[in-house]
């Protein structure tokens, strides 16, 4: 398994139309081009409990040994989320608790641990949801990816901003997309690069 080229992709809305979902697809496009493998998980498709520590000892969701498995053979995360009264989505954060826990064979924080990460929020208000952002960014660092998160936010999101196919129309923010995504391209490499060092010396 290459680890090195695996990118996994989460939107932490379950609406159809989400401006999250449709801007996270944006990402992908742009990433999937610097030759990684990506991997877009759709939250309505991996349902959990509410984290409790009785379901966890007594009968572990099959979704989260799925979603283990993505995460800990991916290199990079990118994650999206909408503004719910100035936090991220519930679904997201329980989806994070969850991958959180240390199972059995597992060193901690394993599911996160040396992920290049983006953090994505997106709202129709005009900040953009850049409160859910700030507690998104604190949250990834928690959970152990790598120190620089990149970080990407759009405000006033409407369907006007996207194509039938869910690209973004707004010039600005194509640049936006592109440059960040070539940036996390070459974090990635950089640190592919450094692991190869550290093998060979
Ligand atoms: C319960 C609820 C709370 C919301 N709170 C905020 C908020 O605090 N800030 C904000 O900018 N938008 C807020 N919104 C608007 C959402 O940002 C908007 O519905 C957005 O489109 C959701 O993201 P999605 O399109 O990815 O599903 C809220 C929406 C709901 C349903």
């Amino acid at each position: 398994m290459n680890i090195e080229k695996k990118i996994v992709f989460i939107s932490g809305s379950l609406r159809k139309n989400s401006f999250n979902t449709k801007i996270l697809k944006n990402f992908e496009n742009e990433i999937s081009k610097y030759g990684f493998d990506c991997t877009f998980i759709d939250l309505n498709k991996y349902p959990l409990p509410f984290f409790n520590e009785d379901i966890e000892t007594e009968n572990l969701p099959e979704n989260l040994l799925v979603l283990k498995k993505i995460f800990q053979n991916s290199c990079g995360l990118v994650v999206a989320s909408p503004e719910y009264n100035g936090e991220i989505s519930a679904v997201l954060k329980n989806t994070f608790d969850w991958l959180s826990r240390k199972l059995p064979g597992e060193v901690p924080k394993q599911s996160f641990l040396n992920l290049s990460s983006i953090a994505i929020t997106s709202s129709t208000g005009k900040n953009g949801a850049t409160r859910a952002l700030e507690r998104l960014k604190i949250l990834l660092s928690r959970l152990g990816v790598d120190d620089e998160i990149l970080t990407y936010n759009l405000g006033k999101a409407s369907m006007d901003l996207f194509d039938q196919q869910d690209n973004i129309l707004i010039n600005n923010e194509i640049n936006k997309i592109k440059s960040l995504s070539n940036y996390f391209a070459n974090l990635i490499h950089q640190e592919e690069d450094l692991y190869q060092h550290l093998k060979v010396s």
